[in-house]
This record gives structure tokens, sequence and C-alpha cells, in this order.
């Protein structure tokens, strides 16, 4: 039997992308929401036969990014791509199944930038005017809005960012601040006048309401930027003036794209990119009046820059519009935002040392739907859910079955099965569950496979083949009946392959049969023979969740120490817990600079006997010589520590209230290296 969902019609063409991830931080578990969402889609679209490329790519200029160079002391290139190669590899390890990430640092962006950009200029859509902007005298650069800090001219609140108010949530221009000062340098900025571009955004009002009216966002979303509509008379400024890290903007002086201009045009310049090298015709997408289809699956923090400006953007340049724009609510972690001091900022990096990706991808399906809501991942009813649900309740079913054809059938399956109305069932399902992955309802899609995987489990449980095994005239039965389970496993696996296709691939390796697709679901598999089972994947452990807390933790440490002031007095402790800190007298022997970090020092400590490796951030407050021969106290029984540089095994003790105001411990000059703090 056929799915009726992909009967005749011939393949669709999709190009589906995530958002591009800044280029100047780690992943985290709140991006992987939506790499997670998006690969799903993508997957499931593959394996019921329509060509589906998913693009993606980092999104490597600005300001931050640049910042962030200089800090490290390296060139933007280098940062770019050392992010890049770290993002592919986290997305690897999550199985997300992008055919292509490149970057927005790229040719095929500078040159789709420009395209769009000279095409807007030529059609009027571009105008220029002089504004006021405030600059960093030391630094020699305007400061865009979050690097400017002062005093909020409605509340009064201090120390708030140039954009808006945290304490009483007004927005103004940063030039509105009282006493505003430079993040960068700390100088008190100055006014500055300068010629920026801006795109007439106004120029599509009418374009915008008649497509934010069609379907091609959410309703929520679409609202929400037909308010803005509604107000303001749009001007969009897409320039920033030099140094800027990004593209110049031809014919102008020292002029470079905001980078949210290009960023967006990165789609088309990754997705370029991958058809130059497989000989496939781009424009074929980007024509106004493509067949091919072109989703974009975004937060809803950048809906803005998706659902009116990008549509307009391209509109105005004569190329196709997106079919649609999806976008997704933000993760919380146990019902707040994820935080570095409750440890629950949890990075992929971090989460993947401890924990398969595929327990996360599918209790993030069980929970993502086409709304805009934001989604809690709430680490305890995580383990439950994978544990009794996915474990227990799906993957065990191989187990049940599998070892009887194994032991008692060498592996061979039945040439018939018992109960061909059920298999048949379960085949029916495959149109709702196409259904609600095309529409995004994956907690949908979980709730139907958990439904098939209870009434299969009532299958094998009222059959009982572990008691009819027992007997010679009815050890025959067992074998149709375990091929029955097996072969509603192999269904349901079929229909859980886009949110688990490792699982899926070990299934089909273990059933010993080819990749299975969409439409394998309507045929048994019968005759055959399988090899043994192993199992495919097992319960989360209460103590993997525990580290990963702890360590996101540590992550943070460094940070915190440095960047409070004076903190409350810590929660009271009593002494046993106090002895299990093992403070420990040591000898600098040596110090050093550590080339491409402006905060650590590395120091080579004598522990009395043994000599340790220790990076400090300590750079700002000490010369390295000076610290050689002084004596310092260390946590000596800190787990080590794997940084850039290399392995930190310990910590050295210091008092002080921030980077310059640092004092390092020392002992009596008579004390012994080795000697223990009690
Ligand atoms: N660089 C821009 C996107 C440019 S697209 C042309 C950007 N980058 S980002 O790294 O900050 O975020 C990438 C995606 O991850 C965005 O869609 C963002 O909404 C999403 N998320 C980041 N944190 C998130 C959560 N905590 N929860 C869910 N999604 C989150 O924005
Ligand atoms: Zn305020």
């Amino acid at each position: 039997m056929m799915s009726p969902f992909v009967s005749h019609r011939s393949p669709r063409k999709i190009l589906v992308t995530s958002a591009l991830p800044y280029a100047n931080g780690q992943i985290h578990l709140g991006h992987m929401l939506e790499y997670i969402q998006t690969d799903i889609w993508a997957r499931f679209q593959r394996l019921i036969g329509n060509e589906c490329y998913f693009i993606c790519a980092s999104d490597a200029h600005g300001t931050p990014i640049m910042l962030k160079a200089e800090q490290d002391g390296i060139e933007p290139i280098e940062l770019i791509e050392k992010i890049r190669k770290e993002h592919m590899r986290d997305f690897g390890n999550f199985l997300i199944s992008f055919d292509n990430f490149h970057s927005t640092h790229s040719e095929e962006n500078r040159q789709y930038s420009e395209l769009i950009y000279n095409r807007l200029k030529d059609k009027g859509h571009i105008s220029r005017r002089t504004i006021k902007q405030l600059y960093d005298t030391e630094k020699q650069m305007f400061l865009p809005d979050r690097f400017v800090k002062g005093t909020c001219p409605v509340c009064g609140a201090e120390d708030q960012y140039g954009d808006n108010c945290e304490v009483c949530g007004s927005t103004y221009s940063s030039a509105e601040l009282i006493n505003p000062r430079s993040v960068m340098s700390g100088s008190s900025p100055v006014e500055r006048e300068s010629e920026q571009l801006f795109f007439k955004l106004e120029n599509f009002r009418d374009f915008l309401v008649e497509w934010l009216d069609s379907g091609h966002t959410q309703k929520e979303i679409a609202n929400k930027q037909k308010e803005i509509l509604k107000e303001e008379l749009l001007e969009w400024d897409i320039s920033r003036n030099a140094p800027y890290w990004g593209f110049e903007i031809p014919d102008e002086n020292d002029k470079f794209f905001y980078v949210w201009l290009d960023a967006p045009i990165g789609y088309l310049a990754s997705f370029k990119n991958y058809c130059d090298r497989y000989n496939l015709d781009i424009n074929e997408f980007l024509k106004p009046d493509s067949e091919c289809e072109v989703y974009h699956f975004i937060g809803k923090d950048i809906a803005r820059f998706h659902t009116l400006f990008w549509p307009a953007e391209l509109y105005g340049a004569d190329l196709r519009t997106p079919t649609a724009v999806w976008a997704h609510g933000f993760l919380t972690v146990n019902g707040q935002k994820m935080s570095k001091s409750r440890g629950t900022f949890i990075t992929a990096e971090t989460y993947l040392k401890h924990l398969n990706p595929e327990y996360l991808r599918y209790y993030f399906a069980g929970k993502l739907d086409d709304s805009i809501d934001d989604l809690d991942l709430n680490l305890d009813d995580f383990k439950m859910r994978v544990n009794t649900d996915l474990v227990g309740k799906l993957i065990n079913i191989a187990s049940r079955c599998a070892g009887f054809i194994t032991r008692v059938f060498e592996g061979q399956l039945s040439a018939g099965l018992p109960n061909t109305q059920m298999f048949e069932d379960f085949a029916q399902a495959s149109e709702t569950i196409a259904k609600a992955y095309e529409s995004r309802q994956y907690s949908k899609v979980t709730r139907l496979i958990m439904q098939l995987a209870d009434q299969t489990n009532r299958y094998i449980d009222s059959e009982k083949p572990w008691v009819l095994v027992k007997e010679d005239g009815t050890r025959k039965q067992v074998q149709g009946i375990c091929t029955q389970g097996l072969n509603q496993f192999r269904q349901m696996m079929i229909y859980a392959k886009p949110i688990l296709p490792k699982i899926a691939e070990e299934t089909e390796a273990f059933l010993d049969i080819e990749a299975l697709n969409w439409q394998d679901a309507g045929t048994p598999l019968l005759n055959h023979r399988i090899k043994p089972f192993k199992p495919l994947i097992t319960r989360i452990e209460d103590k993997k969740i525990d580290r990963i807390i702890e360590e996101s933790k540590e992550n943070d440490i460094e940070t915190t120490a440095i960047s409070s002031e004076f903190e409350p007095l810590a929660e009271e402790i009593g002494i046993q817990e106090f002895v299990r800190i093992d403070l420990r007298v040591v000898r600098i022997i040596n110090a050093t600079h550590v080339d491409g970090s402006d905060k650590l020092l590395r120091l080579q400590v004598d522990l009395g006997g043994s000599t340790r490796t220790i990076f400090s951030g300590i750079k700002s407050a000490y010369q390295p010589e000076s610290l050689v021969g002084r004596l310092t106290v260390i946590v000596a029984n800190l787990a080590p520590r794997k940084m850039r540089f290399g392995l930190s095994e310990g910590m050295v003790l210091c008092a002080g209230t921030g980077d310059q105001d640092l004092y390092l411990l020392e002992p009596d000059s008579d004390a012994q290296p080795g000697m223990r703090i009690t």
C-alpha cells in the first residue's frame, strides 16, 4: 500500500534555512531548539521524496565580532573561521543535516549584497541623509547603541544601554542618555554628524500588508508587524561608518553594509555556493515566478528582519519572496531564562559530552508545535520522557521481540503476519503523521507514535511470547508475534526517522535492510533474516544531568569572579563542606603570557614535589616576571579544566573587586609548598 501523502505528485523543490548563528559565541541549547526544529522538517521532506536543501551559514559581520576579535587579539577572519568550525562540529554532533554551512563573509555574499543594493538604489528605494550619532574620540569610531551606557533619560536609572532602559522599559536613542559613556573606552562620547544610507521601507507598505495577510507567517507575527507598519514612517539605516567589519558599500567612501543587510542575503549566498558545487541552477529558485518553495525558520526575536525588511528587499530587487517565515518561541530551562549562575546556560558542547543528542531531539520534538510560545526544558521531565517513553516504550519493543527471533529462530522473520489488520492500521497512520510533520506539529507526531508503541506493547503483553516459547506446540507462534512486533517497530521508526535519524539508521542495520523511506511503512518485512540486536539507546542517569549543570556553572567562574563587585556574604556552610576544598601553598616557578588571551597568565607552580600548570586571569594586575618565586595559595582539588590554551590544573586565589583590582594571596614566607590550609 502506498501512503496517500506521497502519492503521484512530482517532488517539490524546497529550500529551507535556519537563522545564521553569530560567529562570536558558542552554540547553546536555546539555539539547538531552532536547528533541531528545522532539521526535523528538512529530513521529513527528504524522507517523503521531496528535493529539499537545508542551508545555513555563519553570520560573520558586525561590531560585536570585530570587538571580540580585538579582545582575543586575533583578526576577525581568524575568529569567524574558528567559530564556524566549532559551530559545524556542534551541529554535526547533534545530527543537523545541513547541505551547506557557509559564511556571510564570502565572495558569493558580497556579490548578492551588491546586486540587491544596486537594484534597490536604481529603483529609488535608497535615500541618504545626515544624522547625529555618538562618537568615541579615543577609539575613533561611531558607537552603536549597545556600546553606550548612561543614565536613563526617563526614569533616571543608572548604567543603562543606549537603546532601552531595563528598569522602566523606555526606548530612546543613545544621544538622549544622560552622562553617556562609551563601553569601549569609558570616555564620554561626543555627537558627530555623518551621512548614512537608508532603505525606504515606506515604499513597500502595500506590498507588505498584502504579504503579511496571506499566510506567509504566523498570525501573531503578522499582526505585530502590521502594528509597526501602522505607526512609523519607516526608513531603515543600512550603512555603518568605518571602522566596521563587513562589506564596503559600492561607490561610497568608507561606508559599510550594516550586518543585518547582508545577513539574510547570506541564505542565498550559501545556497549559491552549494549550487555551484553541485551544478544546480539557483535562478530556478530565485526568479520571481519560481515554483520552488523557500522557508525560513527563525526565533521570534528576529521576526522583524525576516517579515518586513527581507521580503521588501527581495521584492524591490525583483527576486522571489519567501514562501513562508516560521517563527518559534524561546527556550527556558527549568521554567526560567537560561542562567549561568544556575548552571542552566548549557552549551551544545557540554551537553554532548554527557548525553546522546537524540534524547534532546526527541524531547524538543515532543514539545514543538507551530506556535510562537516559549518552550521549557524541564530537566526532570526531560529525563522521564526519555526514559519512560523513548527507551521504555518505543525502543523496548525491538529488544522484546528481537531476542526471540535471534535465539529461537536463527534471526528468521516469519512468512506472514498473524494480525494483518493491525499492520494496516499502522500504515494508515502515516497520513496523519505526515500532515503533522508538514505543519510543524511535532508534538502531535510523537504523541501518535507513542500511541502506536502502547498498542504494540499491549499486543505483545497479551500474546505472551515468553510463555508460548516454552512449549513445543506453541513455539512456532512466537515467530509470528515477534515478526508482527518488529514490523510495527519498523513502521514507528520510519515515522520517527526525522527526529531520531541515528537510531533509525541503527535499526536499518540490525534489521539488515536498505535505508527506510516513508512508503516502506506500507509493506511488511517478511521471510527475512535479521542481525542480532544490540541496545540502540540507554536510559538517562541522574548523575549525567548533574554533571552538565555543574560544568555549566564552572564555565562561568572566571567571568563572575572578575565582574562581580560586592556580593552579599555567601550562604552558611559547615566545616565538613569547607574541608572538601583542598587549599595548598605553592611556589610560582614560572609565569608567562598566553598567546591570544588578554586576561590569562600561564603559571607553573611547585606543590612541594609535583608541579602543575594553572591558567589564571590575573594578567591585568601582574607582570609575569614579578610573580616568579612568590608563594601563593591554590585550590588543588578543583577538577582540571580544558581551556582553549591547554589544561588548567587548579585555581590561584586572589582577593579583589575587578579586573584591575586583584591581590594575590600570599602566606608568610616560611610556609612550605605543599602545606595544606586548614
Ligand atoms: N545572526 C542572527 C540571525 C541572522 S539570520 C539572517 C542571530 N543569531 S543568534 O546566534 O543570536 O541566534 C540564532 C537563532 O537562534 C535565532 O533564530 C534565535 O532566535 C535563536 N535563539 C537564540 N537563543 C534562543 C533561545 N534561548 N531559544 C530559542 N531560540 C533561540 O540572531
Ligand atoms: Zn528608565
